[in-house]
Protein backbone atom coordinates (compact mmCIF):
# COMPACT_ATOMS: atom_id res chain seq x y z
CA UNK A 1 0.00 0.00 0.00
CA UNK A 2 1.12 3.37 -0.66
CA UNK A 3 0.39 6.27 1.59
CA UNK A 4 0.52 10.03 0.37
CA UNK A 5 0.67 12.24 3.37
CA UNK A 6 -0.92 15.83 3.34
CA UNK A 7 1.50 18.10 5.22
CA UNK A 8 0.71 21.60 6.46
CA UNK A 9 2.80 23.86 7.30
CA UNK A 10 2.00 26.68 9.95
CA UNK A 11 4.24 29.28 8.85
CA UNK A 12 4.46 30.90 5.27
CA UNK A 13 7.64 32.96 6.15
CA UNK A 14 10.31 32.09 3.22
CA UNK A 15 12.65 30.48 4.95
CA UNK A 16 10.87 28.95 7.80
CA UNK A 17 12.36 26.47 10.11
CA UNK A 18 9.13 24.29 10.47
CA UNK A 19 9.30 23.72 6.54
CA UNK A 20 12.86 23.09 6.70
CA UNK A 21 11.58 20.10 9.75
CA UNK A 22 8.86 19.55 7.28
CA UNK A 23 11.29 18.58 4.32
CA UNK A 24 13.59 16.69 6.58
CA UNK A 25 11.47 14.49 8.63
CA UNK A 26 9.89 13.45 5.55
CA UNK A 27 12.73 11.55 4.73
CA UNK A 28 13.27 9.79 7.19
CA UNK A 29 9.83 7.83 6.17
CA UNK A 30 9.81 4.71 4.13
CA UNK A 31 9.02 4.45 0.65
CA UNK A 32 5.86 3.51 1.10
CA UNK A 33 5.29 7.25 1.91
CA UNK A 34 4.93 10.31 0.03
CA UNK A 35 4.53 13.99 1.43
CA UNK A 36 3.17 17.04 -0.11
CA UNK A 37 3.40 20.04 1.62
CA UNK A 38 0.37 21.86 0.97
CA UNK A 39 -0.23 25.21 0.07
CA UNK A 40 -2.20 27.51 2.61
CA UNK A 41 -0.74 31.03 1.85
CA UNK A 42 -3.22 31.59 -1.03
CA UNK A 43 -6.25 31.11 0.95
CA UNK A 44 -8.93 34.02 1.39
CA UNK A 45 -9.93 34.82 5.00
CA UNK A 46 -12.37 31.99 6.15
CA UNK A 47 -16.13 33.65 5.51
CA UNK A 48 -18.71 31.65 6.36
CA UNK A 49 -21.20 33.60 3.70
CA UNK A 50 -18.84 32.05 1.30
CA UNK A 51 -19.72 28.25 2.33
CA UNK A 52 -21.71 27.35 -1.12
CA UNK A 53 -18.80 28.60 -3.21
CA UNK A 54 -15.78 27.76 -1.89
CA UNK A 55 -12.86 29.59 -3.67
CA UNK A 56 -10.48 27.81 -5.86
CA UNK A 57 -7.95 27.47 -3.60
CA UNK A 58 -10.28 25.88 -0.82
CA UNK A 59 -11.55 23.54 -3.37
CA UNK A 60 -7.83 22.56 -3.95
CA UNK A 61 -7.05 22.45 -0.63
CA UNK A 62 -10.41 19.91 0.16
CA UNK A 63 -9.03 17.61 -2.48
CA UNK A 64 -5.72 17.38 -1.86
CA UNK A 65 -6.94 16.42 1.95
CA UNK A 66 -9.46 14.02 0.93
CA UNK A 67 -7.03 12.26 -1.79
CA UNK A 68 -4.72 11.55 1.38
CA UNK A 69 -4.17 9.09 3.77
CA UNK A 70 -2.39 10.60 6.45
CA UNK A 71 -2.25 14.08 7.77
CA UNK A 72 1.31 15.87 8.96
CA UNK A 73 1.07 19.14 10.64
CA UNK A 74 4.17 21.04 11.47
CA UNK A 75 3.50 24.25 12.89
CA UNK A 76 5.20 27.79 14.20
CA UNK A 77 3.68 28.83 17.19
CA UNK A 78 2.73 33.00 17.54
CA UNK A 79 1.70 34.27 20.63
CA UNK A 80 1.36 30.50 22.60
CA UNK A 81 -0.74 29.29 20.12
CA UNK A 82 -1.35 28.26 16.49
CA UNK A 83 -1.22 31.10 13.39
CA UNK A 84 -3.59 32.30 12.16
CA UNK A 85 -2.69 30.93 8.53
CA UNK A 86 -2.90 27.61 10.20
CA UNK A 87 -6.28 28.25 12.04
CA UNK A 88 -7.81 29.83 8.46
CA UNK A 89 -6.45 26.93 6.50
CA UNK A 90 -8.58 24.41 9.11
CA UNK A 91 -11.72 26.19 9.34
CA UNK A 92 -11.99 26.10 5.48
CA UNK A 93 -11.34 22.79 5.10
CA UNK A 94 -14.21 21.98 7.60
CA UNK A 95 -16.78 23.49 6.20
CA UNK A 96 -19.51 23.51 4.75
CA UNK A 97 -20.91 22.03 7.85
CA UNK A 98 -20.77 18.20 7.46
CA UNK A 99 -18.08 17.92 4.93
CA UNK A 100 -15.51 18.25 7.11
CA UNK A 101 -12.26 17.43 5.11
CA UNK A 102 -10.49 16.65 7.78
CA UNK A 103 -12.42 13.97 9.56
CA UNK A 104 -11.17 10.50 10.18
CA UNK A 105 -7.71 11.22 9.02
CA UNK A 106 -4.82 10.13 10.87
CA UNK A 107 -2.02 12.77 12.16
CA UNK A 108 0.99 13.61 13.29
CA UNK A 109 1.68 17.46 14.94
CA UNK A 110 5.52 18.50 15.50
CA UNK A 111 7.18 22.12 15.62
CA UNK A 112 10.04 23.65 15.98
CA UNK A 113 10.42 27.49 17.49
CA UNK A 114 13.20 29.96 18.73
CA UNK A 115 11.33 29.31 21.97
CA UNK A 116 12.55 26.90 24.81
CA UNK A 117 9.15 25.42 24.90
CA UNK A 118 9.55 24.98 20.85
CA UNK A 119 5.75 25.21 19.92
CA UNK A 120 4.25 23.14 22.89
CA UNK A 121 1.59 25.64 23.76
CA UNK A 122 0.82 26.03 19.80
CA UNK A 123 0.57 22.59 19.47
CA UNK A 124 -1.36 21.53 22.50
CA UNK A 125 -4.37 24.53 21.20
CA UNK A 126 -3.77 22.51 18.47
CA UNK A 127 -4.35 18.95 19.86
CA UNK A 128 -7.79 20.60 20.82
CA UNK A 129 -9.00 21.70 17.42
CA UNK A 130 -7.83 18.35 15.80
CA UNK A 131 -9.87 16.53 18.55
CA UNK A 132 -13.19 17.80 17.56
CA UNK A 133 -12.51 17.88 13.89
CA UNK A 134 -12.27 13.94 14.21
CA UNK A 135 -8.62 13.81 13.76
CA UNK A 136 -6.96 10.62 15.55
CA UNK A 137 -3.72 12.73 16.21
CA UNK A 138 -0.79 10.37 17.42
CA UNK A 139 0.05 11.04 21.46
CA UNK A 140 3.47 10.00 21.79
CA UNK A 141 6.36 11.06 21.31
CA UNK A 142 5.96 14.35 21.68
CA UNK A 143 8.07 16.63 19.21
CA UNK A 144 8.73 20.14 20.78
CA UNK A 145 12.33 21.22 19.10
CA UNK A 146 13.88 24.24 19.54
CA UNK A 147 16.08 25.93 16.54
CA UNK A 148 19.74 25.31 17.01
CA UNK A 149 22.66 26.14 14.51
CA UNK A 150 23.19 22.37 12.32
CA UNK A 151 19.75 21.21 13.26
CA UNK A 152 19.76 20.80 8.99
CA UNK A 153 22.73 20.24 6.81
CA UNK A 154 22.83 22.10 3.84
CA UNK A 155 21.18 19.53 1.91
CA UNK A 156 18.24 19.57 3.85
CA UNK A 157 18.33 16.54 5.54
CA UNK A 158 18.47 16.60 9.22
CA UNK A 159 21.40 17.29 11.21
CA UNK A 160 23.19 14.56 13.85
CA UNK A 161 21.99 16.28 16.77
CA UNK A 162 18.39 15.20 15.82
CA UNK A 163 18.22 12.98 13.09
CA UNK A 164 17.86 9.81 15.78
CA UNK A 165 15.31 11.46 17.28
CA UNK A 166 13.05 12.38 14.87
CA UNK A 167 13.61 8.51 12.84
CA UNK A 168 12.17 7.33 16.61
CA UNK A 169 9.32 9.79 15.88
CA UNK A 170 8.84 8.87 12.34
CA UNK A 171 8.58 5.30 12.68
CA UNK A 172 5.86 5.89 15.49
CA UNK A 173 4.20 8.40 12.68
CA UNK A 174 4.30 5.39 10.23
CA UNK A 175 2.77 3.15 12.38
CA UNK A 176 0.18 5.09 13.37
CA UNK A 177 -0.78 6.14 9.52
CA UNK A 178 -0.65 2.41 8.75
CA UNK A 179 -3.38 1.20 11.75
CA UNK A 180 -5.25 4.13 10.95
CA UNK A 181 -5.65 5.20 7.58
CA UNK A 182 -8.94 4.06 5.86
C1 LIG B 1 6.86 34.35 17.37
N1 LIG B 1 7.77 33.42 17.91
C2 LIG B 1 7.39 32.66 19.00
N2 LIG B 1 8.16 31.59 19.43
C3 LIG B 1 7.74 30.80 20.46
O1 LIG B 1 8.42 29.84 20.80
N3 LIG B 1 6.56 31.06 21.10
C4 LIG B 1 5.77 32.11 20.76
O2 LIG B 1 4.72 32.29 21.34
C5 LIG B 1 6.17 32.95 19.68
N4 LIG B 1 5.41 34.00 19.27
C6 LIG B 1 5.67 34.63 18.08
C7 LIG B 1 4.75 35.53 17.54
C8 LIG B 1 4.97 36.09 16.29
C9 LIG B 1 3.93 37.01 15.71
C10 LIG B 1 6.18 35.79 15.59
C11 LIG B 1 6.42 36.40 14.23
C12 LIG B 1 7.08 34.95 16.13
C13 LIG B 1 9.07 33.18 17.27
C14 LIG B 1 8.99 32.01 16.33
O3 LIG B 1 9.32 30.82 17.02
C15 LIG B 1 9.99 32.20 15.17
O4 LIG B 1 9.64 33.36 14.44
C16 LIG B 1 10.04 30.99 14.27
O5 LIG B 1 11.09 31.16 13.35
C17 LIG B 1 8.71 30.81 13.53
O6 LIG B 1 8.70 29.63 12.76
P1 LIG B 1 9.11 29.61 11.20
O7 LIG B 1 8.43 30.75 10.53
O8 LIG B 1 10.60 29.72 11.17
O9 LIG B 1 8.63 28.27 10.72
Amino acid sequence: TQYKIAVVVGSLRRDSLNRKLATAIAKLAPPTFSFHQVEIGDLPLYNQDDDGNQAPAVKRLKAEISGSQGLLFVTAEYNRSMPGVLKNAIDHASRPYGHNAWAGKPAGVIGISVGSLGTAMAQQHLRNVLAYLDVPTLGQPEAFVQAKADLFTASGDAGDGIKAFLQGWMDKYVAWVTRLAV
